[in-house]
């Protein structure tokens, strides 16, 4: 097991890359806010698999400009010491933990990024300014690691969307893998956040993956059945705060009233329990288009 080269600063990072970069090697790419899980680990494999003998890079950085008010931006667990063990048994080259101010070395940037439509759905209606904040440190991250390769997880669904769709429209020359959600052994999504919950909040949150999986299993009777599969399932759980859970197209447009049977969909949820917010998504396979019509007369679900 070798450790990887912690590098603090823009000129570190790109020294670390010089030799890869000159001999044409694939780097490829897992932003991280750091306190890294096995969920981390999984995209870090997936990063090697895509680049061979070419370097994987991490970055550990929690990004303010990402955060709203009252959001837990102070109390993200930072947890660096830890991350580079894990990105030592994962084979990482180069891990990049940079300050704020290496960030933004001129504070605030000015120029800043529209996301689009898709960012005001769903997480982008709680947390307003989040996404745009999340794709400003994505596109200077990918300006100076410059990967090949960059994996983000689909526990963050309209995430990886709405990166994908910025390095398209922007033709940033990035190629973005979605991995798989790692789930915890009862079915819970890994997540950063998991560790706020506590002890009852923890045995509650599995519900989110219980209605998902509910909803997977009656999507075959349209998308109606397969949301009311999910909402009984939510209501089990007494300390669960439901923000929204609505099924969308896979890009996260609306779902045509309709869709025919074997149309591809995806069904997201967040929920607070406590202070603490948590989402999941899975995909869906349509069987009945017209009970399409009658579920998702706005192309959406509910909040
Ligand atoms: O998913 C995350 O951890 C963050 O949103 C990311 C992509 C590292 C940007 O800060």
């Amino acid at each position: 097991m070798t450790a990887p080269v912690l590098v603090r600063t823009r000129a570190e990072l790109s020294e670390a890359l010089s030799a890869a970069r000159a001999a044409g090697d694939v780097i490829g790419f897992v932003p991280t806010m750091g306190a890294l899980h096995d969920g981390h680990a999984s995209l870090m494999r997936v990063a090697r698999e895509r680049v061979g003998r070419g370097p994987v890079v991490v970055s550990v950085f929690v990004n303010p400009l990402q955060f709203g008010a009252g959001e837990d931006l102070d109390r993200y667990p930072r947890t660096l010491e830890a991350d580079l063990e894990l990105c030592a048994r994962e084979g990482v080259d180069v891990v990049f933990a940079p300050t704020v101010e290496e960030v933004y070395p001129g504070g605030e940037p000015e120029v800043r990024l529209e996301p689009g439509p898709k960012a005001s759905l769903l997480e982008g209606r709680s947390r307003p300014g989040h996404f745009a904040g999340m794709l400003v440190v994505v596109a200077k991250l990918f300006g100076l690691v410059r990967p090949d390769v960059a994996v983000f997880g689909q526990k963050d669904y309209q995430q990886l969307v709405l990166v994908r769709r910025m390095v398209t429209d922007l033709c940033l020359g990035v190629e973005v893998v979605g991995a798989p959600t790692l789930r915890e052994p009862d079915g819970l999504a890994m997540s950063s956040r998991n560790r706020y919950l506590d002890e009852e909040q923890r045995i509650e949150a599995t519900v989110l993956h219980r209605a998902l999986l509910a909803a997977q299993q009656e999507a075959q009777y349209g998308v109606a059945v397969a949301l009311d599969a999910a909402r009984a399932e939510l209501r089990t759980a007494k300390t669960v705060d439901l923000d929204y859970l609505e099924v969308t197209t896979p890009d996260l447009d609306p779902l045509p009233v309709d869709s025919p049977a074997g149309t591809q969909a995806r069904i997201l949820v967040a929920a607070r329990l406590g202070a603490t917010r948590l989402i999941d998504n899975l995909p869906l396979t349509l069987g009945v288009g017209r009970a399409v019509a009658a579920a998702t007369p706005a192309g959406g679900g509910e909040r």
